[in-house]
Order: C-alpha cells, then sequence, then structure tokens
C-alpha cells in the first residue's frame, strides 16, 4: 500500500522522510548512472528552469505544495518549512546514492522553485518512476509541461532510461491530462492502489518508453552546465 514513508507509488512525488533527518547509515549506490550522483544539470527552458532542490526552495514549496487542491490526490507532504528541509536534504542524499533525482521548477524571474519533478529509479538505472507537482497558480501556465519535456529529454537522451513509469488517481484530471499529453501511454488501472487516509484511490499505471519519446521528435534539452 502506498504511503509517504514506505514506497514510491503514489502518483505524486515521495516526501520521505518527514520525520527526521536521520539518513545514516549511507546506502550502497544501486543504480550506475552517467554523471549526475556528482549534481543535476540546469535544465532551461523558455519559461521555466530545471535544477536541483536548495534549502532555501523550502519555504517556497512549504507555500506551494501544501494546499488542499495540490495534495489531494497524492501522498502528503511535510507540513512546515522545516519538514521541507529535511525533505530537500532527502532528495540530495538520494542523488549521491543514485537512487533519485529530484528537480525544482523555477518560473523565470522567480528565485525559489515552486514545484518539483522527481525521479525515482526502480533498477538500475533502465526503469524509474516519476512524480510531480506544481503550485496550483502555475498550472495551466504550460510551465510544468515544459519542464516535464526538459527532464524527460534529459532522462532519455543523457542517462541510460528505458523506461518511466508514472501512476495518477483515476480521478486525479490534471494528473492524467498532464501525463496524456506528455505522450504516456495508459498501460491498466492498479486497483486501490492509493491509500490517503481513509480513502482508497484506483489509480492509472502510466508508461514512457524511450522509442516513445524519440518518436516524439521533441528538441534536446538545453544542458546549461
Ligand atoms: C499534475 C500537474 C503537475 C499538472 O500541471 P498543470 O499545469 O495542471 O498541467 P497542464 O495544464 O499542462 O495539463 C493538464 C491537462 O489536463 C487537462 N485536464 C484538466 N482537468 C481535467 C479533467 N478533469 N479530465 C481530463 N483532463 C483534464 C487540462 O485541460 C490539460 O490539458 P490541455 O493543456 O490539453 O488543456 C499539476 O496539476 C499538479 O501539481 N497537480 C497536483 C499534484 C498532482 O496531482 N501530481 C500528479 C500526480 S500523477
Amino acid at each position: 500500500m502506498a504511503t509517504a514513508m514506505s514506497t514510491p507509488s503514489s502518483g505524486g512525488p515521495a516526501f520521505a522522510p518527514q520525520a527526521e533527518t536521520r539518513v545514516i547509515p549511507r546506502p550502497a549506490p544501486v543504480v550506475a548512472t552517467t554523471g549526475w550522483r556528482a549534481g543535476l544539470p540546469l535544465l532551461g527552458g523558455a519559461q521555466v528552469t530545471l535544477r536541483e532542490l536548495c534549502l532555501s526552495d523550502a519555504a517556497s514549496l512549504c507555500a506551494m505544495l501544501t494546499t488542499a487542491e495540490v495534495t489531494r490526490f497524492i501522498s502528503p507532504p511535510p507540513t512546515s518549512v522545516e519538514g521541507f528541509e529535511r525533505f530537500i536534504a532527502w532528495t540530495i542524499y538520494e542523488r549521491e546514492a543514485g537512487k533519485a533525482m529530484c528537480f525544482g521548477i523555477v518560473p523565470h524571474g522567480h528565485t525559489d522553485a515552486v514545484g518539483i519533478i522527481q525521479v525515482r529509479y526502480l533498477d538500475a538505472g533502465e526503469t524509474a518512476e516519476w512524480g510531480f507537482a506544481i503550485g496550483s497558480p502555475f498550472w495551466g501556465t504550460g510551465m510544468f509541461a515544459e519542464g516535464a519535456r526538459e527532464v524527460l529529454g534529459f532522462l532519455f537522451e543523457h542517462t541510460g532510461l528505458m523506461r518511466l513509469e508514472a501512476r495518477a488517481a483515476v480521478v486525479n484530471g490534471r494528473g492524467n491530462g498532464a501525463l496524456r499529453k506528455l505522450g504516456s501511454v495508459a498501460e491498466g488501472i492498479l486497483r486501490h492502489g492509493l491509500r490517503r487516509g481513509e480513502e482508497v484511490l484506483d489509480q492509472v499505471m502510466w508508461s514512457m518508453l524511450r522509442e516513445d519519446w524519440e518518436g516524439r521528435a521533441q528538441p534536446v534539452p538545453t544542458v546549461v552546465h
């Protein structure tokens, strides 16, 4: 059963750990990567920059990602700025271990991230799952889609990723709509895939293969450094 603290199958970002910053002992690396374990690239789009999260993003992410409309169909995020600081520290730790990466979505003209795109590896580097969220003031602006395409380009063109999975609650219209628009393919329904307190939701299982991405002929993302 999906929870924020256990499995990365909520359909949104996995926000564990929230309770404390204990990230020792350092786990053995599980993924052979092509460089991102040392640091995420800066990806550039027309409206947004994608970069690794930093602790100073915590207040903005707390304001953007804790609202009722954002959290409605995903695992509960942290509830405080300090909780987001712990989450951000954890994402860096997971990246260094080669297990996951988490990009912050920073609109041009902003300093801090207003959303995140998180990629969690399910095997030694060919298969991953992603989760994402952006503050509701930015819904429908194209910023998420642009940022997502930058990350997809990075994953499929600059790492060895072959398959990217996503889970979205059936009732999550925007989540499913965004995944469909990006070219993901719905594979089926995961019955009772997400528990949120007393609520149990079915989920759509989405995937995108490297060949799907290549077939869409998206432009190569701009790797600034
Ligand atoms: C998911 C999320 C990142 C998408 O960002 P966004 O800016 O809202 O996405 P977009 O507007 O680019 O795309 C959503 C699409 O779904 C469509 N859509 C909206 N409501 C819909 C509904 N009820 N049924 C079907 N499609 C719907 C929109 O029309 C849009 O498609 P269009 O651009 O062709 O019109 C954002 O909504 C979010 O953070 N949601 C909360 C967290 C979350 O649910 N994360 C995803 C878990 S899978």
